[in-house]
């Protein structure tokens, strides 16, 4: 028989679409990572407004974890090359460590009904590897990004495999979430994941192949080609070129 709280449970993860890394991302998980901007549950490859995603979110699952440290990262997977080859590339998005989950789940509110969450909280201030850098794809080929979240399980890493993650987040162009895991000695560590799609509305931009670098930017503190435009909390980016910036 299944418990009346067991069957809670279920329903409430039933309610909420399950998360998932996308199809052939690695290192990849099937554990749901809850993502939530403002109230908008963005999971399962949901299509999310650009405008929703503005700041960075917050996170949490389902089941109580065991470890004590967590790092979210978050990386597009959909970068439109830059010397007009059909290949895309990654962008590191995101990468936030000293994570510690609540004691305590959360009801929290949100645009599809309210769940209960273990949230990773920062209560340690620990300064973010790699700054949240909002979604702004470009009008160019692919106009769909995945941007995808994994949550790493760092209880008890030692100082290399931070100094590791460290060194990986200054390059956010290419990250390569699997080799650079390995490289900080986190590889298994992943213990749950999630994407969703931001959509840039089109039509694509036909003439933006070489990338001039003059993003046209949205409102607030995004990334623009003119370096004069790259915020402070930006200025681990603000050495990408100029052409990469508008390609979020
Ligand atoms: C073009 O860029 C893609 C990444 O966007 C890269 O994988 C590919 O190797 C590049 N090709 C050349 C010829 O530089
Ligand atoms: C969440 O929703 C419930 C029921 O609609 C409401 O009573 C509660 O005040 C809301 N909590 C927050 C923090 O908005
Ligand atoms: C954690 O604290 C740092 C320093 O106050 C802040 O910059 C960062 O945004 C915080 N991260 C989260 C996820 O709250
Ligand atoms: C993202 O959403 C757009 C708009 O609905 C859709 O056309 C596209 O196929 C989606 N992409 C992925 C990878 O799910
Ligand atoms: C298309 O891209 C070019 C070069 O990057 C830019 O000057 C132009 O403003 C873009 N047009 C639109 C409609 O975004």
């Amino acid at each position: 028989m299944v418990s009346t709280k067991c069957l809670a449970g279920l329903l409430a993860a039933a309610t909420l679409v399950s998360a998932r890394t996308p199809s052939g991302f690695t290192p990849g998980s099937t554990t749901d990572l809850i993502v939530i901007y403002n109230g908008v549950v963005a999971m399962n490859g949901a299509v999310i407004p650009r405008a929703s995603t503005a700041d960075q979110p917050m996170v949490g699952i389902l089941t109580k974890p065991s470890g004590t440290s967590f790092a979210i990262v978050m990386i597009d997977l959909d970068i439109p090359s830059q010397n007009g080859s059909s290949e895309t590339n990654t962008l590191l998005h995101w990468m936030q460590t000293g994570l510690t989950p609540a004691a305590q789940a959360t009801r929290v509110n949100t645009t599809t009904g309210q769940i209960s969450v273990f949230l990773l909280q920062n209560t340690s201030n620990t300064t973010p590897l790699a700054a949240y850098i909002p979604p702004n794809p470009p009008a160019r080929v692919p106009l769909s990004h995945r941007y995808t979240q994994i949550l790493v399980d760092t209880s008890g890493v030692t100082t290399n495999s931070l100094g590791a993650l460290r060194t990986a987040a200054t390059n956010r162009l290419g990250f390569a979430a699997q080799t650079v895991l390995g490289q900080a000695g986190l590889d298994g560590k992943v213990v749950a994941g999630n994407f969703y799609n931001v959509t840039n509305p089109g039509p694509v931009n036909g003439t933006a192949g070489t990338g001039g670098g003059t993003g046209a930017g949205g409102g607030g503190p995004r990334l623009t080609g003119g370096a004069g435009r790259v915020g402070p909390t930006l200025g681990l980016v603000a050495g990408l070129a100029a052409g990469v910036a508008v390609m979020l």
